[in-house]
C-alpha cells in the first residue's frame, strides 16, 4: 500500500506493508534515527513522535493511521523556526542527558505538553510525562520543562 505523509515538512511518499510499526518506517525507511526503540510496547515513550500536533507513540501505532498526516520528528521540533526549540534550549542549559537515549522522547513529550499547558505546575508535569528514563534523569527533565515554560 503506498502511505503518503509530510515528514517535518517534507512529502513522503512510501510503498510498505501498512500495518507496519510507524516507528520502523521512520528509522529504517526515512533514515531518520532520532526516534528510538525502547520497549516497542507502548510503555516507555522513547518512540514518541507528534502526528497532526497529537502525541503519538510510534512502536505502537500503524503506518496506515499515519496516511495522509503530518509527522513531526525530534529532527524536525525546530525546522520552522530554524532556532532551537525552548524545550531544546532548557535540555541544554539545564544538562539533562546521561546516555540520551530517551531523551527525543521525552523532549517530544515535553513539547506537546507544554502545547496543551504553556505554565504547567511540577505536579502536572510529573502527572503528564509518563515517559521512562533508566539513568535517573527525570528530576532534570522536570527541571528543563519548567524552565521551557518560561522561555
Ligand atoms: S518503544 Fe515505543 S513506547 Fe517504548
Ligand atoms: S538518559 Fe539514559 S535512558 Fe534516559
Amino acid at each position: 500500500m503506498e502511505i503518503q505523509m509530510e515528514i517535518n515538512g517534507k512529502r513522503v511518499a512510501l510503498d510498505a506493508d501498512s500495518n507496519m510499526p510507524l516507528l520502523w518506517a521512520l528509522r529504517d525507511l526515512v533514515g531518520l534515527k532520532g526516534t528510538k526503540f525502547g520497549c516497542g510496547k507502548g510503555l516507555c515513550g522513547a518512540c514518541s513522535v507528534h502526528v497532526d500536533g497529537t502525541l503519538v507513540r510510534s512502536c505502537s501505532y500503524p503506518l496506515k493511521a499515519a496516511n495522509g498526516k503530518k509527522i513531526t520528528t525530534i529532527e524536525g521540533l525546530s525546522n520552522e523556526t530554524e532556532v532551537l526549540h525552548p524545550v531544546q534550549q532548557a535540555w541544554m542549559e539545564v544538562e539533562v542527558p546521561q546516555c540520551g537515549y530517551c531523551q527525543p522522547g521525552f523532549m517530544m513529550a515535553a513539547a506537546n505538553f507544554l502545547e496543551e499547558n504553556p505554565n504547567p505546575t511540577e505536579s502536572e508535569i510529573k502527572e503528564a510525562i509518563t515517559n521512562i528514563c533508566r539513568c535517573g534523569t527525570h528530576p532534570r527533565i522536570i527541571k528543563a520543562i519548567l524552565l521551557a515554560s518560561k522561555l
